[in-house]
């Protein structure tokens, strides 16, 4: 494998958390801070690739000449900005963690405080990796992340079929130094016929231990 070895290439990317509003003030979000995402950009980048990043909320910031940022908010808006890329790109990599649900309607005015309980309604988000496998064209690779805490393995792969993925990265919460709030990582690579196993590294090496295997796999 080459240093450049996605010369030519366009990657669509996913990162970070979703925000989905309840009102003016208030949001429904998770702990996903975006390394990930942000690593594997900047790996593909120094590999050559021209890199779409649609991130949600982060505070990570890149400026590498190879990465254009698309900042979006709720995963709709996430789903509208990976529709009108995804087209173009040679690969997909869905690494942000997308709220599943959001508030079924959105007050215009703070919430305010009244009885001892508030039912908030919520109503199923669209997967944007499942909307994506259904228009997958041959020439086309695409990567998801699972984040699994029990039955992984199973989980993970009925994930990579669901989404008519080729790739998915499951993270194990099980794993100590693993998950959201760590530098580090310990991933599995599961493919329709193969198992890779890695060991505990530091989030820019797991992006390019990703990174490498997708270089393989599409250079055959
Ligand atoms: N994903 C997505 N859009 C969603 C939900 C998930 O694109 N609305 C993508 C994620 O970016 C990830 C993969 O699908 O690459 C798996 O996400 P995950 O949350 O693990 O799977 P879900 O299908 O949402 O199942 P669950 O949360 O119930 O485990
Ligand atoms: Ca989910």
């Amino acid at each position: 494998m080459t240093e450049r070895s996605f010369n030519g290439k366009t990657v669509l990317l996913t990162a970070g958390p979703t925000h989905e509003p309840i009102d003016p003030v208030r949001f429904i979000g998770n702990h996903s801070t975006g390394k990930m995402g942000y690593a594997l950009a900047e790996c593909f980048a120094e590999q050559g690739a021209k890199v779409v990043l649609v991130s949600g909320p982060t505070n990570l910031h890149t400026h590498h000449a190879n990465i254009q940022v698309k900042h979006v908010t709720t995963a709709n808006e996430m789903y509208k900005a990976v529709q009108k890329y995804a087209d173009a790109a040679d690969i997909w990599v869905f690494a942000a963690a997308v709220a599943d649900y959001r508030p079924k309607t959105v007050a215009d005015k703070k919430i305010k405080k009244a009885g001892d309980e508030l039912t908030i309604e919520l109503v199923k988000n669209v997967d944007i990796a499942a909307a994506l496998g259904k228009q997958k064209e041959e020439w086309q690779f695409s990567v998801g992340f699972a984040l699994e805490t029990d039955n992984e393995s199973a989980n993970a792969r009925e994930k990579l079929r669901k989404k008519n993925l080729d790739m998915i990265v499951l993270n194990s919460l099980k794993d100590p130094g693993a998950g959201f709030a760590h530098d580090t990582n310990k991933i599995t690579i599961i493919e329709e016929d193969a198992t890779h196993t890695f060991e505990l590294k530091k989030k820019s090496e797991v992006a390019e231990d990703i990174v490498n295997l997708i270089s393989k796999r599409i250079h055959g």
